[in-house]
């Protein structure tokens, strides 16, 4: 039996810059027909310039390819409404980061004073532009996700006509939210999907599994495969795939990030298959994303996956994927676009 998925997006992912980006960039393009940029580079994304530059050197890294990056900046409580509009054509989202909780967030929010937030959030309600968010306060490692809930709940009172997007969600409480509020929406990664805190840490430590949020406990894990597997009408697929090179994984001081583009929808459509829901995959990676991103609209690409092993490479460049040396159960069969 073949599966079919049309126009497949990844609504979280990191392409970095340079070679990094020349390498990863092209593996995502052969199989999403667009993802959500995250604009946490050195320095972050903040002005109009920036964006637009960046948006050109990811095209050249995907050059002949249908891939549609959709951009984002990084947030700050200073954005005008002038400012954003000059762009919004340009503009999907606005990410926020909490200051210094992951890679390249130091510039980020500290505090979560509504009153400093609210001009910028202001303008984004009135454009009808998204905001995205890493929800983690700087708790407990374990607790930093729940702890956030409060934040969201914040926002989502005060900003009833802003959409909220929480980003890769691990926990129940972040679920239990979604539904309590109705401008809060959520991404999924693959890998919260597959593991908890036992897989990175239990045994031998696992830094390739090593990311933010953390994996949590097997009850979260459930809590995201219900509403993943059932395709809730308010999440989406957002890879957060997250490459660093082999040498910043493999050290002492391991960064934080899962590198899962090349084999995401080959996975996912196992997991799916595995769960007897591959029926509501279609809306989990594409058609709930284009309703929450206000009709985005999605290049043409179908891919054609069916049950053949395939073997992961060990590296592609010098960044270790997800399940590397591993044999997968889903190869993609055909592209059209
Ligand atoms: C991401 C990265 O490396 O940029 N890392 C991660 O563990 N997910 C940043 C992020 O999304 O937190
Ligand atoms: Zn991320």
């Amino acid at each position: 039996m073949s599966i079919t998925l049309n126009s497949p997006l990844d609504m979280h992912l990191h392409l970095r810059d340079k070679e990094m980006l020349t390498l990863v960039a092209p593996l995502s393009a052969k199989t999403f027909s667009g993802a959500i940029i995250m604009p946490n580079l050195v320095p972050p994304i903040s002005t109009k310039e920036e964006l637009l530059a960046y948006k050109s050197r990811i095209l050249e890294a995907t050059k002949g390819q249908t891939f549609k990056p959709y951009m984002t900046l990084f947030f700050k409580p200073t954005y005008t409404k002038e400012f954003l509009e000059n762009f919004e054509d340009e503009l999907t989202a606005i990410k926020l980061y909490p200051a210094g909780i992951t890679t390249n967030s130091e510039g980020g929010v500290a505090g979560f004073d509504v009153e400093e937030l609210r001009p910028t959030l202001t303008a984004m309600s009135e454009l009808n532009i998204p905001l995205c968010v890493h929800g983690e306060t700087n708790g407990f490692v374990m607790d930093r996700e729940a702890e956030f809930v409060s934040i969201y709940e914040m926002l989502a009172t005060n900003f009833p006509k802003l959409k909220i997007i929480m980003e890769h969600i691990t926990t129940k409480e972040s679920v239990e939210a979604l539904d309590r509020f109705e401008n809060l929406y959520a991404t999924i990664t693959l890998h919260h999907l597959l593991l908890t805190l036992d897989d990175v840490a239990g045994g031998m430590l696992q830094p390739h599994l090593f990311c933010k949020p953390i994996a949590k406990r097997p009850e979260d894990r459930e809590a995201l495969r219900k509403i993943a597997f059932a395709s809730h009408p308010k999440v989406m697929f957002g890879s957060d795939s997250a490459p660093h090179p082999q040498h910043a994984k493999e050290s002492c001081g391991c960064a934080a990030g899962v590198f899962t583009a090349p084999i995401a929808i080959q996975v996912l459509t196992e997991l799916f298959m595995k769960h007897s829901t591959i029926e509501n995959l279609q809306a989990f990676i594409s058609g709930n994303a284009q309703k929450i991103y206000n009709n985005l609209k999605v290049p043409k690409k179908i891919i054609t996956l069916e049950k053949e092993a395939f073997l992961v490479p060990k590296i592609y460049g010098n960044v270790v994927p997800l399940y590397a040396g591993e044999t997968i159960n889903y190869s993609i069969k055909e592209i059209e676009s």
